[in-house]
């Protein structure tokens, strides 16, 4: 990689991920993603503004080259995918010191060989003149971690957000096009920072009273059109649910199938626009970003050894996992002999704060009775939604 030059004195000089397809192990990403590291200059002081994962340190140290030296690197998160390099940074540059908050100094020795005396902690609002230019540091707790800070460039009103506005987007672009950001931004939303949104929306409030021109988060590409995406952060943190469905759902036999197809056509008679989202081809991650709007969900699943399909456990789990701000949930199943499939997905969204609705169960492939009671189901969401105003 090649460093980029944002603006005078302003450097990009991540990595970016082409091929990865996991994040954390846990995350998918099907777009790869980006570690952006970026090198800010004053008349005084030289500052790094994060690192990169260590699988990457190399592209990070190529570009360092022709750095002779660095005062100081912020270390916004101590997460590996930005703090991975800084050993070898600080090995490279002796004379760098460590800024971070003080719950950072901590992880970032649990997480790394890092020793102390390079570490200092910075207070929320605390600047730092480089010569010319001024650091602000904005302490942001859990987004990602309760670590989190930020960094405001306060002449240039450059924001470096960390995680904050991020999305896992592999891009050789430098600013971020609207078409082509907003589903990995509203991906990346909702895998990482929907369980915190209530923090998320607290830091945007904080974050419009300055003046900003420029978003850098950690991840994808940079943000000249700032305003677009902080509305939809602010949207999908703290915007009221939309009246649609979204149905997760595993079918078997094609029963299952049935059911979900005469609900989707129920609402959709009603008005109501509803999503089937079936496991077996969609990831955890479309899961995710699937319920990021909706009022409410609805889990399909057969019944299979007594419980519920394993993918749809996931979903569910993942459903409870990342508490969006549905309000209503149901289940539908087929089953041969038996299970409680109702039961064990109301188990699995224990964190989720929705109003349950009467589930449909039926045995075997869906009958006359079973499409009735589905029909109630919408007429029931139907008027749940009427009543909360969606
Ligand atoms: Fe990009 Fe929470 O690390």
């Amino acid at each position: 990689m090649q460093a980029k030059v944002i603006r005078d004195g302003i450097h990009w000089m991540g990595a970016v991920d082409w091929d990865r397809r996991w994040f954390d192990a846990l995350v998918p990403t099907p777009q790869g993603t980006s570690y952006n590291a970026w090198l800010v200059e004053g008349t005084q002081k030289t500052v790094l503004l994060d690192t990169v994962d260590d699988s990457m340190a190399g592209d990070l140290m190529a570009q360092l080259a022709d750095v002779p030296r660095i005062d100081y690197i912020v270390a916004h998160h101590a997460e590996q995918d930005h703090s991975g390099a800084l050993p070898k940074v600080l090995e490279r540059y002796p004379e760098a010191i460590v800024l971070c908050t003080a719950k950072a100094v901590g992880y970032l020795q649990d997480l790394l060989p890092l020793p102390a005396d390079r570490l200092r902690a910075v207070a929320d609002d605390e600047t730092l003149d480089l010569g010319g230019r001024t650091l602000r540091f904005l302490h942001l707790p859990w987004v990602h971690w309760p670590e989190t800070m930020a960094t405001y460039l306060v002449e240039d009103r450059v924001l470096f957000s960390c995680d904050l506005f991020g999305a896992h987007l592999a891009s050789a672009g430098m600013f971020a096009q609207r078409e082509e950001i907003l589903e990995p931004a509203k991906r990346y939303y909702a895998e990482i920072m929907m369980p915190f949104r209530a923090q998320v929306t607290k830091h945007i409030e904080r974050l419009s009273a300055l003046p900003i021109d420029l978003i850098c988060p950690s991840h994808g590409p940079a943000h000249d059109d700032t305003l677009f995406i902080r509305t939809a952060w602010q949207q999908w943190a703290a915007g009221a649910p939309v009246g649609k469905v979204v149905i997760p759902y595993v079918s078997m036999h094609g029963s299952t199938r049935r059911m979900v197809d005469h609900l989707v056509g129920a609402l959709s008679a009603r008005g109501v626009p509803a999503e089937p989202l079936n496991l077996l081809v969609n990831d955890l991650g479309a899961v995710a970003m699937a319920l990021v709007d909706p009022a409410t969900v609805v889990f399909a699943t057969p019944v299979v050894l007594n419980g519920l399909h394993p993918l749809v456990q996931s979903a569910a789990y993942v459903a409870g996992a990342l508490k969006p701000k549905t309000r209503f949930a149901a289940t539908l199943s087929s089953y041969s002999w038996g299970g409680k499939a109702d039961d064990q997905v109301k188990a699995l969204l224990g964190g989720l704060k929705a109003e349950f609705l009467p589930p449909v169960a039926c045995k075997g492939a869906p009958k006359v009775a079973d499409f009735a009671a589905l029909d109630a189901l919408a007429d029931l969401i139907v008027s749940k939604h009427r009543e909360a105003g969606l």
